[in-house]
């Protein structure tokens, strides 16, 4: 098997990123983390990656007066490291539509809702104040327009009466977790693709699996 390489960038915390490092480790997981750029000096997420010998870089997207002027460097670094695919993992940068035209349907980004719902920041404060008994998380190819792009995996996760935006953050972070390795595995190998901006290729779960909150009567 030869393994993708992956590119990740973070802005922050890392913690999807730790959960590729791990994920990665698997011998039969179908993709290596070549290098992880982060657009931050100091994120805790560079050194996550340290710890784990995975390359990094610092892209400073304040250093250059113009967007294109961040993703040319940005470009380089990941060319230089033979990047295959490209994981947004708390990325907070919009990237431009030549930036996006060219990693076209190998650049995945993870967002905490299921979306097309809660796009944007402050999620779930939002999912909060809107009083949804349901959010998740979404993992999806990346298009120019904010969290936006065909749908590789989704988690759903119930939101409890009461939650604050912490502990929701605290539920759906959780599920990150696991759906971002899963979500990368399936691109990775191959097992999916994009075909009219819907993801194809995942074949459906069996049974009856649908997340109800509140519980059904006498599921309990
Ligand atoms: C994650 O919850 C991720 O879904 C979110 O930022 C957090 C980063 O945490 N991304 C977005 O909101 C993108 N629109 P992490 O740095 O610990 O992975």
């Amino acid at each position: 098997m030869t393994k993708k390489r992956v590119g990740v960038l973070i802005s922050g915390r890392g913690s999807n990123l730790q959960a590729l490092i791990e994920a990665a480790k698997a011998p039969d997981y179908p993709a290596k983390l070549a290098l992880v750029v982060s657009n931050v000096a100091g994120a805790q997420g560079l050194a996550r990656a340290d710890d784990a010998g995975i390359p990094t870089q610092v892209v400073d997207h304040k250093a250059f007066a113009s967007r294109p002027g961040f993703e040319a460097v940005l470009d380089e670094a990941l060319h230089g490291a033979g990047v295959d695919l490209l994981c947004n993992a708390g990325f907070m940068r919009l990237l431009t539509e030549d930036f996006v035209t060219r990693w076209l349907n190998r650049h995945l980004n993870i967002h905490p809702s299921l979306l097309p719902a809660f796009k944007g920041l402050n999620t779930h404060a939002r999912v909060v104040e809107a009083g949804a008994k349901i959010t998740g998380c979404t993992v999806h190819f990346v298009r120019a327009a904010m969290d936006d792009g065909p749908i590789v995996a989704q988690a759903a996760v119930p939101v409890a009466p009461d939650d604050t935006e912490d502990s929701l953050a605290a539920r759906v972070l959780a599920a990150e977790h696991k759906l971002y390795p899963h979500a990368l595995r399936l691109v990775a190998s191959g097992d999916v693709r994009v075909e009219g901006e819907h993801v194809v290729g995942i074949s459906r779960p069996e049974g009856e699996n649908a997340l109800f909150s509140p519980p059904l009567p006498g599921t309990l």
